[in-house]
């Protein structure tokens, strides 16, 4: 399939492989085309990307669904930004004048999501904001799946649960992207950790550090023995106020994703309902955050966070990728290799 031509006749061109898309839709509108490889700015690094991952946003931006995500990214009727991928790593291969943190060579891990993604091509330039240096102890296809899912797995228990040592948490969907780096960033803060999964992945969830784990179809879901000081949803496909009486008076429920129906519901009533019973109902809005990206460096490299990277597959195969993440064939995350 022939998605874009940026290749001129001109031999001067220096061009690199991507993955593009020129119309919304499943994985089969995506494929292989030679672009031309670009230029950093100012401000800018240019990075040989070595390895980009896959996660929810990149099938939602795919498929242009939920309509907002075409309102907040640009693009009503087509891709505003063909070439799709957030998360990254690579190694710095020029920088633009005005950068100071970072010099040929460097090895880098970040998320494109403020400065039009590309992860997904041999190249790719970003904001020096955009990026940190990668985790020592990880390979390239380790340090490409945290950036966007870490950091929101961080940003949702950290800032918007306001996790505290020793109260109950119950993660669901503990085992998906952003699940798989919550079990374990709310163990290193000192939390009792409940993980719920598909039944076939509860292991693995164990394994990640989980001190229980429970199938979508246990009951104990919303009528724990004991309740949870905070729930973070990652995979709210049944609404938030099933769970508000599985939480302590005061206790905080928060919408990290799932449905659109369930988010809007939440977003929209979530915050009269709660306070009714008595409960709080956040919904994350994850943001871009050297400092995180930082933060996340230092627990990976502690020892504290081991991403957990299921599969990965070459460039040309993205669309296979995604179809991975979109049927739930994953524990953790999917890489892409160059
Ligand atoms: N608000 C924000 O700022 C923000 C930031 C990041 C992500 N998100 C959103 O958070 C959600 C999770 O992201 P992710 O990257 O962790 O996704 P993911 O890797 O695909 O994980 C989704 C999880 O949802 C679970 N799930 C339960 N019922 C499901 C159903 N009916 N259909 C599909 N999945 C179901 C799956 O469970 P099993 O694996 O156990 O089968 C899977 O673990 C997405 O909606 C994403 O868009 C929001």
């Amino acid at each position: 399939m022939t998605v874009m031509s940026a290749v001129t006749s001109n031999t001067e061109v220096q061009t690199m492989k991507a993955i593009a898309q020129t119309v919304y839709g499943g994985p089969e509108v995506m494929g292989l085309v030679e672009v031309a490889k670009p230029t950093p700015q100012e401000t800018e690094v240019l990075v040989k990307v070595r390895s980009a991952s896959v996660d929810a946003g990149v099938w939602h931006l795919m498929r242009g669904t939920p309509f907002l995500i075409r309102l907040i990214y640009g693009g009503l009727r087509r891709p505003k930004h063909p070439i799709l991928g957030s998360a990254i790593a690579g190694e710095v291969e020029a920088v633009g004048a005005d950068v100071t943190q970072f010099q040929p060579g460097d090895r880098v891990f970040g998320d494109l999501s403020e400065s039009g993604f590309g992860g997904f091509a041999e190249y790719v330039c970003a904001p020096e904001t955009a990026i940190a240096a990668q985790p020592t102890n990880l390979t390239a296809e380790a340090a490409a799946i945290v950036p966007v899912s870490g950091v929101s797995a961080l940003q949702a228990l950290r800032d918007v649960g306001q996790l505290q040592p020793g109260q109950r948490v119950l993660i669901i969907g503990a085992a998906g992207g952003v699940g798989s780096f919550a079990v374990q960033i709310a163990k290193a803060l000192g939390a009792e950790v409940n993980g719920a999964c598909s039944a076939h992945k509860t292991d693995q969830v164990q394994q990640l550090g989980a001190d229980r784990t429970l199938d979508y179809s246990d009951p104990a879901l919303t009528q724990p023995d004991q309740p949870y000081d905070l729930i973070l949803d990652t995979a709210a496909y049944r609404d938030f106020a099933d769970y508000l009486p599985a939480l302590k008076p005061g206790g905080t429920y928060v919408m990290v994703g799932g449905s659109t129906a369930a988010f809007f519901r939440a977003m929209l009533l979530g915050p009269w309902v709660g306070k009714r019973r008595d409960r709080q109902v956040k919904c994350l809005a994850a943001a871009l955050n050297q400092a995180d990206l930082l933060t996340l460096k230092t627990m990976i490299e502690a020892g504290q966070v081991t991403p957990l990277c299921d599969l990965t597959y070459p460039l040309a195969q993205v669309p296979d990728a995604i179809r991975a993440i979109e049927q739930r064939q994953v524990v953790g995350k999917v890489a892409i290799t160059l």
